[in-house]
């Protein structure tokens, strides 16, 4: 089929090269010239494992084009529009500024029967909104709603192989064309739901909303661990053998972070209100609330490790991007608490495999250190933010030479308590004894 993916951002680049790699005849658009040359040349605008190969293939076999020209996309059957909902400045609502100007330059190149397949996160009622403007823009031409649910560090495998589809339509015909874009997912048995637009809205927005509810929960918990003695990793282990609860996204620590799970629940949130749903949307906020704390929470823990002030102390930050496998630094609770620790007076020493480009951009004061020694090496408190595979696998024994002080504080709990302690550390984790 010819296709076109409108917005060549994270979800826009990701679904391009995979719907090349399907098979599919596909130009991707984006008003960013140095992006869209970026593409071109195979080169990913952004840390994503398993993005290269996918580009590179699609270039090489003619089936994948990047362009800036929105008349390039006029021929495709089915228009994916995937630019960012951004959070609006000064405010929690989504900035739909992007979607608004994506459709309007895509209306007069719509030939007739045309599907516009909506991908970006939006609040609930702007599927209904846009219909009737794609409708009258060519016979025969409609709208869907089709969110996407990829994860940064599995995004290509998330969008080849997602655990199922949400299709938002008004005919049968514009599922028909969905299952046909999707046709090996579909046919290998991919659950698949099709319902009405705000239905399709929601599942996503829904759908991180629990995600981020989950977190807060555990992360409410590690206080409860702290303030009793008790271990939050035990308790999510155990409560998570209930196939009812499930023990994914039970990891107590700094909390979420991200493009997507922050901005989407304040943006739900606002939604609610403004839908008059105050009083139950305060749960939301409150996730929100707890999520934030949490990076206060190891602010303190590592100003009482340090016996009650971090001035002119070295500390060794391990990982700045909100997660691993990303280079992605978006509101990210690891950069957060390094701010904070140096408004504080602490030298602020950060290592990270990929995200250091990114969070120079953001943060120009931090000092950083290319590896993992290098960093610690002379550090009175090390604080792992980010799990990233290698920080997972430090040497305790081999990691306390390098140090002035063997003191670490396990920001995301994935540390041996026993085997660090055995090796002279003091161990700090979010509730862990
Ligand atoms: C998320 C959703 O998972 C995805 O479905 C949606 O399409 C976009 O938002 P992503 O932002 O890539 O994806 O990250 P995810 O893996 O969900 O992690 C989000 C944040 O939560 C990270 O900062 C992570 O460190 C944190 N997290 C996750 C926890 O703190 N504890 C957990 O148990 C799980």
């Amino acid at each position: 089929m010819r296709l076109s993916v409108i917005g060549c951002g994270y979800l826009g680049a990701v679904h391009a090269a995979a719907m090349a790699d399907l098979g599919h005849d596909v130009v991707g658009i984006d008003v960013d010239e140095a992006k869209v040359q970026s593409l071109s040349a195979g080169r990913a605008p952004f840390h994503e494992p398993g993005l290269p190969e996918v580009l590179e293939a699609g270039l090489a076999s003619g089936r994948l084009r990047f362009s800036t020209d929105m008349a390039d996309a006029a021929d495709a059957d089915v228009h994916f529009i995937a630019v960012g909902t951004p959070q609006t400045a000064g405010s929690d609502a989504a900035d739909l500024t992007y979607l608004e100007a994506a459709v309007a330059s895509l209306l007069p190149h719509l030939k007739p029967g045309a599907l516009v397949a909506g991908k970006s996160t939006v609040p609930v009622g702007t599927a209904e909104r846009l219909a009737e403007r794609i409708e009258a823009a060519a016979e025969g031409a409609e709208l869907a709603w089709n969110p996407e649910f990829l994860r940064e560090g599995f995004a290509v495998k998330d969008t080849l192989h997602p655990d199922r589809f949400v299709y938002g339509v008004r005919s049968q015909r514009a599922a028909d064309l969905l299952d046909d874009v999707y046709r090996q997912a579909i046919d290998a048995g991919t659950p698949r739901i099709v319902t009405d637009y705000a239905t399709a809205e929601l599942v996503k927005t829904a759908a991180n909303a629990f995600l981020a509810t989950k977190i807060s929960f555990i992360n409410v918990m590690s206080q409860v661990a702290d303030a009793t003695g008790a271990d939050v990793t035990v308790l999510a282990d155990a409560i998570g053998h209930d196939a009812r609860i499930g023990r994914r996204f039970l990891n107590a620590g700094l909390g979420f972070g991200g493009g997507c799970l922050p901005k989407d629940i304040r943006a739900f949130a606002a939604r609610g209100e403004q839908l008059g749903l105050a009083d139950s949307f305060a749960f939301l906020r409150e996730v929100d609330a707890v999520n934030l704390r949490q990076r206060e929470r190891l602010v303190a823990a590592a100003v009482e490790a340090l016996g009650g002030s971090v001035t002119g102390a070295r500390i060794a930050l391990l990982g700045v991007t909100f997660k691993p496998d990303s280079d992605d630094v978006r509101d990210s609770p690891a950069l957060d608490v390094a701010e904070r620790l140096h408004e504080l007076g602490a030298e602020v020493v950060a290592t990270d495999p990929y995200g250091l480009p990114n969070a120079l951009r953001r943060f120009p004061a931090l000092v950083t250190a290319s590896s993992t020694e290098d960093a610690v090496r002379g550090a009175d408190l090390v604080v792992l933010a980010t799990e990233w595979r290698e920080y997972r696998d430090l040497d305790p024994a081999a990691t306390a030479v390098l140090a002035r002080h063997a003191r670490i504080i396990d920001g995301r709990n994935v540390l041996d308590p026993a085997a660090w302690r055995a090796a002279g550390w003091e161990y700090r984790g979010l509730g862990r004894r």
